[in-house]
This record gives C-alpha cells, sequence and structure tokens, in this order.
C-alpha cells in the first residue's frame, strides 16, 4: 500500500451513519499489555489498522501466537521469547511497539529493545518510560540505538511521578507494575480513555489498578495475571474526524459506536463554530447546515482539546468565516500540514506553537502530501470541501489510523478513489 494515492472530488453534504471502529491508541497498548501473562487474551472490536498489524507482527517475533479474524484477535504468550531479537525496521515503525518493553522487563527482568519511531510530529522522547522503570528498580543503558534494561531481582512497587502526563508513559508503567512487588502510585499521569480501557483489560485479567481516568493511579502489583475477553473502546479521534467531515460539507451524519463523554473537547468547539449536534438513542447526530465560525483551540492532555483532532480540525477553520488561533503544547512539530493547507489555498500565518488562520471562501483542490497520520486525515477534510479535484500521497500514513477510510466516506456518499 506504500504507494497507494487518494483522488478527491469536492463533495455534496455527506449524509448517512457511519460506525466508528476500535480505537487505535487503546488496543496497541492493551496487545502489549497481553504479554504479561501466559493465558489466551481474547481482544474483540480491534481496527483493521497498518499499526496494529506492525505490534502483531513483533509480537510474532517475540515467539507470541496471535490470530487476527473479524476484528477478534487472539494472543497468547506462553512461548513468548525472552531474548528474540526484534526487526529493528519494524519497531521503528510505530512508537507504540515501545511498550512492550515494560510487560517484558516485568515478565523476564530484563529486556533490550530497539529505540521507536512513530509519526514526525516532534522528537518525542522516552525519558518519563525510563525514569518510571528506573524508579522501580531496573538499570537502564541506552546505547547503539536499542534500549537495554534489567531488574535482577524483579521490579518493585514505587512513586512515580511524572513530569508531563504522557500517554505512553502512564502505560508502560501501568504494564511493568502490575505484576511488581508491592505498590505503585503514578501521579500527574495522563487521564486519557486509553488509559481507563488498559486499566479495564489489566483488572480483567485479575491486576489491581485504581484510579485510572483521573491524575494518580495506584496499583498493587499482583503475581499473576490470567487471560481475558475485552472489548476496545470506540476511537474518539476517528469519530472526531468524521464530526468534522459532516460540518465542513455541511452534511448530516449519525455517528455509531460512540461515547458521547470521549467526544466532549471536540462537541464543545464543534458547537462554538455553529455546528449542531445531539443526542439520539443509538449515537449522536452532527448537522452542519449552518455557516461556520473560526474560533480559538488549544491543545492539551485529556480532558483538552487533543493535539490528534489539531489538524482535522484546522480543515474547519480554514474556510470558518473569521481568524481563529491554534495553540498546540503537546507536540513541538505538529503544524507540517499547515504547508500542504497553503498549497490548497488556506490562509495560515505560524508563530512557534501557534498558528493564526484567516478563513478563506473556499479551498481548492491540489495535488498534496500527507506528512503524518493526522495530517493526512486533515487533508481529505480539506479535499471534501475544496473546489474541483485533490491528488493525496503518502497515504501509508492514513492507513496507519483509519481503517478503510475511503469506503466509509464513500457510504456518506463522497467522491473519493484509492490508486
Ligand atoms: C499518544 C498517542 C498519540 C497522541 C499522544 C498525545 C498512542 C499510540 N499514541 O502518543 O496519538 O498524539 O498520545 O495525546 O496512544 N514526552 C516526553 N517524554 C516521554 C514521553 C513523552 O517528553 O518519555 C512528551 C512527548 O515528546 C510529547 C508529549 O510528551 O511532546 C506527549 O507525548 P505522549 O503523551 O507520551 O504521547 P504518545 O504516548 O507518544
Amino acid at each position: 500500500m506504500s504507494d497507494d494515492k487518494f483522488i478527491i472530488q469536492k463533495s455534496n453534504p455527506l449524509r448517512g451513519e457511519v460506525k466508528i471502529s476500535g480505537s487505535k491508541n487503546s488496543v496497541l497498548p492493551i496487545m502489549a499489555a497481553a504479554l504479561l501473562t501466559r493465558e489466551t487474551c481474547v481482544i474483540r472490536d480491534v481496527p483493521q489498522l497498518s499499526d496494529v498489524y506492525v505490534l502483531e507482527t513483533v509480537l510474532r517475533q517475540l515467539n507470541t501466537e496471535c490470530s487476527y479474524d473479524d476484528n477478534t484477535l487472539r494472543i497468547c504468550a506462553e512461548k513468548t521469547a525472552q531474548n528474540a531479537l526484534i526487526d529493528c525496521d519494524l519497531i521503528g515503525q510505530i512508537r507504540a511497539s515501545f511498550l512492550v518493553m515494560g510487560a517484558l522487563l516485568a515478565r523476564f527482568c530484563e529486556c533490550k529493545i530497539p529505540l521507536p519511531g512513530g509519526c514526525t510530529i516532534g522528537t518525542r522522547p522516552i525519558d518519563l518510560h525510563l525514569k518510571g522503570f528506573a524508579a522501580m528498580g531496573a538499570v537502564i543503558d541506552c546505547s547503539h540505538g536499542c534500549v537495554y534494561a534489567c531488574a535482577k531481582n524483579g521490579l518493585s512497587g514505587a512513586r512515580i511521578y511524572l513530569d508531563f502526563p504522557s500517554v505512553g508513559a502512564t502505560e508502560n508503567i501501568m504494564i511493568a507494575a502490575a505484576t511488581a512487588d508491592g505498590t505503585t502510585i503514578i501521579e500527574n499521569c495522563a487521564e486519557e480513555p486509553e488509559i481507563v480501557d488498559l486499566a479495564n483489560f489489566l483488572n480483567s485479567c485479575g491486576a489491581n489498578v485504581r484510579g485510572a481516568g483521573t491524575d494518580a493511579i495506584k496499583i498493587k502489583g499482583v503475581p499473576y495475571l490470567h487471560g481475558c475477553d475485552h472489548t476496545i473502546i470506540p476511537d474518539r479521534i476517528e469519530a472526531g474526524t468524521f464530526m468534522i467531515a459532516a460540518a465542513v460539507t455541511r452534511g448530516n451524519i449519525l455517528l455509531q459506536n460512540i461515547v458521547p463523554d470521549h467526544l466532549k473537547p471536540i462537541t464543545a468547539k464543534l458547537k462554538e463554530t455553529g455546528v449542531l449536534i445531539h443526542e439520539e438513542q443509538d449515537g449522536i447526530r452532527v448537522i452542519g447546515e449552518n455557516p461556520l465560525n473560526g474560533v480559538d483551540i488549544k491543545t492539551l492532555p485529556y480532558p483538552g482539546f487533543p493535539t490528534d483532532l489539531q489538524a482535522p480540525f484546522m480543515s474547519l477553520l480554514a474556510s470558518a468565516q473569521g481568524n481563529s488561533v491554534v495553540t498546540e503544547t503537546v507536540f513541538e512539530n505538529r503544524f507540517l500540514h499547515v504547508s500542504e493547507f497553503k498549497r490548497m489555498g488556506a490562509q495560515i500565518k505560524i508563530d512557534s506553537r501557534t498558528a493564526i488562520i484567516d478563513g478563506v471562501q473556499a479551498l481548492t483542490g491540489a495535488p498534496v502530501r500527507a506528512t503524518d497520520l493526522r495530517a493526512g486525515a486533515a487533508l481529505i477534510l480539506n479535499a471534501l470541501a475544496a473546489d474541483g479535484q485533490t491528488e493525496i500521497s503518502g497515504v501509508r500514513h492514513i492507513d496507519r489510523g483509519y481503517c478503510r477510510i475511503e469506503d466509509k466516506f464513500m457510504k456518506l456518499g463522497a467522491r473519493i478513489r484509492r490508486v
């Protein structure tokens, strides 16, 4: 799929229903956490995404049995090997692959992992993960592109304060702490719904995790975890993307399989622009019939506005009435999409972590390139509302986090095809 492109024509108002898939950012840490038990974990509503396939391959390289059928993933880590070599290229492709470190360290008391990759949206260090492991008694050595961690006598519970509520660090430490000796408290931790999903998964396996969804999580280590059957929460970022699509095409879309509470930050901001949103029995309806007004957004850890919807929301602001200010506080380099937006006629100025947008009447179709996953989704949204035809290259980035996005858009009436 690496050379795929999307060809998109200006769309009529999108109409119909869309069923949101399971959350990418939930399933990845849960797949890693499944390495903690020798018993089978059944994970349901797993989205068919390239990031999931990559992590599945990493697990297989560790001699873990995985089978993936009809959105259900079965993972059995009975024969998982301590010293199997993980392919550097593979683990370098997705940053979430680094989440296997907490599980391997907990289970085998040592592990060696190549440094992670991911989207090109900043330096994305892993210091908070490593500080957490060190506080739990691991000795860490980073050299030759790998991280080596060793806790000869096993991991011990610790009190860990995160300098920033990192999602990945919170998850990796939770996983490592589930079977550690004693109690771990993670303070200033991430509060994202995906953290709660991971805690629910671990608890279904017999762990004792309390406080997930607040800024302090307490994990009482247990000696042993068993298998479980767990269903992944809906993807709030995919849902947000379709909500914005309804707005920019002046459409009327019913989103199914969502948790309205998880969507509060995006719902609040969409309403401020003039979009109508109301809950129905089987989902939420988003109606974008009114003219859209510019608003200011600032990305923050949950429950603030999600950084993953910053670029998609900018699509709406690019052709809204008036000026908008977008401030990115989570990643230091997450405006790579702006140069592509400008090729489509957007009026945007960047000053450090702030983008000032002067809404134009309409964007115009152009050849553009997806620079990362969410930037790619934003370009699709631009293209649906832009005059003429848009050609988006770099679709492989979009496939990392959206399951056959073109099929969902086509069902809603969009003119989009993959070539
Ligand atoms: C996760 C999500 C990603 C989302 C991000 C923020 C997954 C698979 N990915 O990424 O989609 O955009 O949360 O909501 O769930 N940081 C450090 N040191 C660390 C770790 C992080 O300085 O050890 C910094 C990062 O550079 C970044 C910020 O903290 O600036 C947020 O990163 P983090 O919350 O860890 O994001 P990820 O877990 O990588």
